[in-house]
């Protein structure tokens, strides 16, 4: 008998064939929006589980999933899952790295353009029919262009963003939890700094580091009164890294110039200010939405489903203690 998985939200119909091959598969392609208690009861006699990141993996919902052995999540980031609750467990839990790091660093760079040339000001503005004449001192906005870019966070997506700044002679500053490769500095001509250095001189912080209770709030309202009151920050890493309440204080009272934003705290009610404000270009978490990108992720999420209840042996493994109990 072949085993059982469900595929939480639609996918892409080929890589449903692929997990057909393999699985007796539930799926969802009509996209219904399912509770915790729907999710639950279609996941009492699965083997695997496909998620999004917006399906909690929890130790009530895994209470209920006797059979489970594998979630595999349709994501780099995995904080919607209780990866130490699978593991005691010994339920195995991947993720998607590698596959969504040019696009994510693609759009973090549309966020940093746009924020700093107001390009969704500036549309409003037009298509609001406010434009009536050219004007030498309209709608200005901030060089991006031998500025000081800092990331935090120095992984994949964050060295390619780099990789991007040099093409704007840009100066990059970065912080991490660890000091990467000198061939890494070298290639993106990034220096490494504290955080309180790179909040301080850098015309542009960007985030690209994961969720979690470490980096909760990491920008806050001291972070934010350490920035230039010109600067610009970028979050296309995830909800939460960010106190929101404290950014749209900072946005209105000046405290820094302007955001752009893919990912917000309790998304996607985020919070209400941030569409009164002129000062923020805002996406709804779309950094890796390519055609081709989340169609790598999302198979690349079947093959580790295949393997791991194949195998045992998935490649994007992020609990490999799992192993040992399950
Ligand atoms: C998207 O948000 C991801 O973590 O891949």
């Amino acid at each position: 008998m072949k085993p059982k998985v469900l595929v939480t939200r639609e996918i892409f119909d080929e890589v449903l064939e692929l997990l057909r091959q393999h699985f007796e598969v539930s799926d969802n392609q009509g996209d219904a929006v399912w509770g915790p208690e729907d999710l639950a009861q279609r996941l009492a006699d699965k083997d695997g589980v496909m998620t999004s990141i917006v399906d909690r993996i929890d130790a009530a919902l895994l209470d209920r999933a006797p059979r489970l052995k594998v979630v595999a999540n349709i994501a780099v980031g995995y904080n919607n899952i209780d990866v130490a609750e699978c593991t005691r467990r010994g339920i195995l839990v991947t993720n998607t790295p590698g596959v969504l790091d040019e696009a994510t660093a693609d759009f973090t760079w549309a966020l940093i353009l746009g924020a700093a040339r107001r390009l969704t000001e500036a549309e409003a503005y037009l298509r609001g029919g406010q434009w009536k004449r050219w004007e030498l001192k309209q709608l200005l906005g901030a060089d991006v262009h031998g500025a000081t870019l800092g990331i935090i966070g120095m992984g994949r997506i964050g060295q390619a963003v780099a990789r991007r700044a040099l093409g704007f002679d840009m100066q990059v500053l970065y912080w991490n939890r660890h000091r990467v490769a000198p061939e890494v500095e070298r290639r993106c001509n990034a220096t490494f700094v504290s955080k309180e250095e790179l909040l301080a001189r850098s015309d542009f912080v960007t985030l690209h580091c994961p969720y979690t209770p470490e980096t909760h709030h990491l920008i806050g309202a001291s972070e934010l009164r350490k920035m230039k009151r010109t600067a610009i920050l970028i979050n296309a890493a995830r909800g939460g890294v960010v106190d929101d309440a404290a950014l749209v204080a900072a946005l209105r009272d000046g405290t820094i110039a302007a955001a752009g934003l893919d990912v917000y705290e309790n998304e996607p009610n985020l919070h209400p200010e941030f569409l009164r404000l002129k000062n923020v270009v805002l996406a709804p978490h779309i950094a890796s939405a390519t055609h081709s990108t989340r169609l790598n992720m999302a198979k690349k999420a079947a093959l580790n489903l295949v393997a791991a209840l194949t195998r045992g042996d998935p490649p994007d493994l992020v609990n490999p203690e799992a192993k040992r109990r399950g």
